[in-house]
């Protein structure tokens, strides 16, 4: 290979425009370009591909990638939305099925999964992220590098999966995407790097990098990640792909001088294919020359870029035929499913739910209970709005039109217009129940979506006012790309789901919760602030030494000696969040008893087992999400309060008792010191089998 054809292999582009350009195809043929992504139609990638291996003059095949991030042509709930669920196998299913869809239009490479921890929901992009919890993230992780990449690569219904964005982004100070991220490498090694060791683990063929700077050093030039943790202490061997532009944005990030400098400082990070920007295909050859990059270096690169196209069989598959995805039976069945698992019911006030069949009529309040498009959420760009089944559709489906009463009362999540506040509150008056559907439209979340209030936008507040003038028993849906806050709202209503952005299945999914023909089961995986002036707030935080006090819940009375006491917390503001991580309710009540452990002393390097038994109090069969819960009491490097270390799903019939067992071996029980090595260390440890972060049964027990 010449070295233009070296570092056209290292370069990737996109095309906006279908069918190609004459000059595209022109510099296909002259191998400048290894892959495209986000470009064209089945058609113009078929025809690029026959072009690439018949008409240049290596033949190396195109790697086409896209965002396929939570579905392609099926959509399913957004990825914060799956991580609710906390079931891996279903979460598996769900990228199986986008990888054969995206497979069939020519996609062999996903840039997916995201695994940025977030514990800011002012960041747009918590929506993509699987929450709060690295072993929850980790776990998720390798269940979604599973899906995607299948058994084998070259099974030509898998995708490359892409583990990003490597690393910290989601530590954007204020919330605002792409800024910096300070984290000490302690926090980086306990907190967000874990997801994509797991990826890495579980055998991800690539990594992207991300556009956040990293302690000063942008993470597309940053061989601390990409060398020294990346390559060296993970001995990872798949490819690295920069973010779109993240390669030349070093020069506004003010590390790199110009293009050849960024070039430059990125190969030399460990970059590997260049996304859109095109310095290294400007840069590199010159800078070979000069002997500023060494020839290996660029050979390793494309090394790694051949294979992964080897892996994916692409050299040895006939030119593939432009094909159309659909959705299926039983893709919406896994769509539905998931949406199911995904919502969580955060209130539901004298069982106002399930509601019966028998119900006389419903209000349905809202412009999110029919928007095809806002349902779908951030990241959509295959799945087809025709496919989408709203909550409206499928409730009138359920009862028929005349007994469902739709009024969205504003056109827009964002919408102040009250002009129709008074036809939703008569629809509300002549209805037995009011199903409110509020929350956030599709663009107010994802890449470049950050807000600094988490309100329910528009005048979403002031038609819950309206509506419940009519006295009715209300019900809210929220869709939403991240943790809201609505406590004047969620006083007012007797329940609350929670749907995130669910996708294409939305509306039977929740149809078939409201009336109880599926039990809510999802669970939170990122914490839910009261006001966003608590941010960040997160369940595995550390105690302080001035840990509030359960005695100072609330807010001082405000009379001359309040506020008083000298902890940790606001004088303004209930200290504890709105609602806890792990936490979402049942239809059914689950009672947890008789926690035991199987020694009161542990040798180290010993196994510790943790059981308890979960008891469905209730008159439901239904599922519970139990969770494991450790507490390092006192070490080296102080730890958190809580820290989840297993979970296990569990279906019980009503009144069964399940006895739920964890097994920790001492290894579990690490940290990393402040030599930022992973210890054990000999104390006790407190443990928990719980609901959620916040309660649970508890237990101890001693590492000698
Ligand atoms: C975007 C995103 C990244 C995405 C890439 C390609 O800017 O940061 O997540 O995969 O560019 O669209």
């Amino acid at each position: 290979m010449t070295i233009e054809e070296k570092v056209g292999q290292m370069s990737q582009s996109t095309s906006l425009a279908t069918p190609f350009s004459e000059n595209i195809k022109q510099e296909i043929r002259q191998g400048r370009w290894g892959s495209f992504l986000n470009a064209g139609s089945p058609a113009d990638r078929a025809e690029a591909q026959r072009i690439a291996r018949q008409e240049s003059r290596l033949g190396i095949p195109l790697l086409f990638g896209r965002d396929v991030i939570h579905g392609y042509r099926t959509i399913f709930p957004i990825p914060l939305g799956q991580a609710a669920s906390w079931d891996p196998a279903l979460v598996e299913a769900a990228a199986r099925t986008a990888a054969r869809e995206a497979a069939a239009e020519g996609i062999r490479w996903t840039f997916a999964p995201m695994l940025d921890i977030a514990r800011d929901p002012r960041w747009g992009r918590i929506a993509e992220s699987p929450g709060e919890d690295p072993y929850l993230a980790s776990v998720l992780a390798a269940a979604l590098v599973r899906g995607f990449q299948g058994a084998s690569l070259d099974d030509p219904a898998s995708v490359a999966a892409c583990a990003k964005h490597y690393a910290g982004y989601g530590a954007a100070e204020g919330g605002r995407d792409y800024n910096s991220t300070w984290i000490p490498e302690l926090l980086l090694r306990q907190v967000y790097l874990p997801p994509f060791h797991a990826a890495a683990d579980a055998g991800v063929a690539t990594f992207m990098t991300a556009f956040n700077a990293l302690n000063g050093v942008p993470a597309s030039g940053n061989s601390f990640l990409l060398r020294e943790i990346l390559r060296n202490e993970w001995k990872y061997s798949g490819m690295v792909v920069s973010d779109y532009n993240a390669v030349t944005e070093m020069i506004a990030h003010g590390y790199a001088a110009d293009a050849s400098d960024a070039a430059r400082k990125a190969v030399n990070a460990g970059v590997e294919m260049e996304m859109v920007s095109t310095s290294f295909r400007d840069h590199l050859p010159a800078l070979v020359k000069s002997g500023d990059v060494d020839r290996k270096t660029i050979d390793n690169a494309v090394r790694n870029i051949l294979r992964l196209k080897f892996r994916l069989g692409l050299f040895d598959e006939p030119i593939p035929s432009p094909a159309t995805s659909h959705v299926t039976p039983d893709s919406l069945a896994v769509a539905e499913r998931l949406a199911t698992e995904s919502t969580v019911l955060l209130k539901n006030r004298n069982d106002l739910l399930p509601l019966s069949n028998s119900i006389g009529s419903l209000a349905v309040i809202g412009p999110l209970a029919d928007s095809r498009v806002d349902q779908m959420g951030t990241w959509v760009m295959d799945g087809r709005a025709g496919d989408v089944q709203t909550p409206l559709a499928a409730l009138r489906q359920m009862l028929g039109d005349s007994r469902v009463h739709y009024v969205p009362g504003l056109r827009s999540s964002r919408d102040t217009n009250q002009q129709e506040f008074s036809a939703a509150r008569e629809a509300a008056g002549r209805s037995d129940v009011v199903l409110l559907f509020l929350g956030e439209e599709q663009v107010l979340s994802g890449e470049a979506r950050s807000r600094a209030y988490l309100n329910l936008p528009g005048a979403q507040d002031a038609l819950v006012d309206a509506v419940a003038a009519a006295g009715k028993p209300m019900v809210a849906i929220v869709m939403a790309g991240r943790p809201l806050t609505f406590r004047e709202t969620a006083d007012k209503v007797d329940a609350i789901l929670y749907a995130w952005h669910p996708g294409t299945m939305g509306g039977p999914a929740l149809a078939g919760l409201l009336f109880g023909r599926t039990v809510p089961s999802g669970r939170l995986p990122v914490t839910f602030p009261r006001s966003v002036g608590q941010v960040p707030i997160y369940y595995a935080h550390l105690s302080t030494g001035r840990p509030p006090l359960a005695s100072e819940l609330g807010v001082p009375a405000g009379t001359p000696v309040d506020p008083h006491g000298y902890t940790s917390r606001y004088i303004d503001l209930d200290f504890t969040p709105e609602y806890a991580f792990g936490y979402g309710l049942s239809y059914t009540t689950f009672e947890y008893s008789n926690l035991r452990v199987s020694a009161a002393t542990v040798p180290m390097g010993g196994t510790v087992t943790v059981s308890a038994d979960v008891t469905n109090r209730g008159s439901r069969e239904a599922p519970e999400t139990v969770q494991l819960y450790l507490h390092d009491v006192a070490a080296s490097v102080a730890q958190p309060v809580r820290v989840l270390k297993g979970f296990r799903r569990v279906i019980l019939k009503s009144g069964a008792t399940e006895t739920v067992t964890f097994s920790l071996t001492t290894n579990d029980l690490a940290f990393y010191n402040e030599k930022l090595q992973p210890v054990t260390e000999p104390g006790q440890f407190e443990v928990w089998i719980a609901p959620d972060s916040a309660g649970g049964v508890k237990g101890s027990f001693t590492v000698k």
